[in-house]
């Protein structure tokens, strides 16, 4: 379990982290959320035991996460935001100089190369130069030189930037992997729509402050004022949007097509099944009628554009 309690990190008079507060459990994927400058690197390094909270802690599995503990930095995976390659070594050879410098022990190394390079899916590139791999392939081999050591935390930072959608998609795939073998991954991102499929919470960092922590339904919700309800009816489309002009509850009326209309809805679940009653009994052709799942990026821009102001 990673528990991260009250984590602060000033620069002089600038609060880069204020106070972020969060538990993870095993299997948990958290997409770490926030635009540029929001946080998100100086709470990673600090997780990695790479930089010094100026309060607080985190704790894996019981142990403080500090840079004098060997144990628990054995613990950690961390893949920074840019990562160089070393001139003229093969992909085994700079897997193999992780796992030497991690103590792994040398007759576990040649399996535990193999793993993780079957992991990533670069087997075939076992012998390759790796300044030959593509950006994607790279990026893969980073990630697997972090699992070398078998870390129950692994730290991500941005790793899907600077990838094409096929890359970007088989690294989803491999995160999602690593979740359900038991470990506990923390990926940060600037772009909301690549987390929320395969993160198992969200948390959205801004200026310094988590401002949501949850699983990405609660998060939506509770960041929702008003639900998006979508009525898509056979015919009379500009009457419904009339008779619904004034309801309770009922506020911004717009068409998405002719017949289709979108209402913010501030009611109960009762409420929405009552209005969804009368409409019928009023004659309205009803064919659709759903609450809009709340998108993430929409979202974002909310909470994110609260924060600023
Ligand atoms: N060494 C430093 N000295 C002063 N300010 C810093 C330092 N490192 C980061 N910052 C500031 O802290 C804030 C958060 O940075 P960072 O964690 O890198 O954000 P993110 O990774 O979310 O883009 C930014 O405003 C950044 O300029
Ligand atoms: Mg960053």
């Amino acid at each position: 379990m990673l528990k991260v309690d009250s984590l602060d990190k000033r620069y002089g008079q600038f609060q880069a982290v204020n106070n972020v507060s969060f538990t993870l459990e095993p299997g948990q994927i958290m997409g770490f959320i926030g635009s540029n400058g929001a946080g998100k690197t100086t709470t990673i390094k600090m997780l990695a035991t790479l930089l010094e909270p100026t309060s607080g802690r985190a704790e894996l599995n019981g142990r403080v996460i500090d840079s004098n503990d060997l144990e628990v930095r054995k613990q950690i995976g961390y893949m920074p935001d840019f990562f160089g390659l070393y001139e003229d070594i093969k992909v085994w050879e700079y897997l193999d100089m992780f796992a030497t410098l991690y103590g792994v022990p040398t007759e576990e190394r040649d399996r535990v190369i193999d793993e993780v390079l079957e992991l990533t899916d670069l087997g075939f590139k076992k012998d390759a130069f790796a300044q030959s791999l593509s950006r994607g392939m790279q990026q893969r081999l980073c990630l697997a030189r972090c699992l070398v050591h078998n870390p129950s935390l692994l730290l991500l930072d941005e790793p899907a930037s600077g990838l094409d959608p096929r890359a970007r998609s088989e690294l989803k795939e491999l995160i999602g992997e690593l979740g359900r073998m038991g470990k506990i991954v923390i990926v940060s991102s600037h772009i909301l729509p690549e987390l929320a499929d395969f993160s198992t919470v969200v948390g959205i960092i801004e200026q310094g402050n988590l401002l949501a922590f949850g699983s990405v339904k609660d998060v939506v919700r509770s960041m929702t004022p008003a639900k998006k309800v979508q009525v898509r009816l056979l015919e009379k489309g500009a009457e419904a949007s009339m008779w619904l002009h004034g309801k309770a509850h009922v506020s911004g009326t717009e068409f998405v097509n002719p017949n289709e209309l979108r209402f913010d809805f501030t009611g109960q679940p009762e409420d929405q099944a009552e209005l969804l009653r009368v409409l019928v009994n009023e004659g309205f052709p009803v064919v659709e009628y759903l609450d809009e799942e709340a998108n993430l990026e929409d979202l974002f821009m909310r909470v994110t554009k609260g924060a600023l102001n």
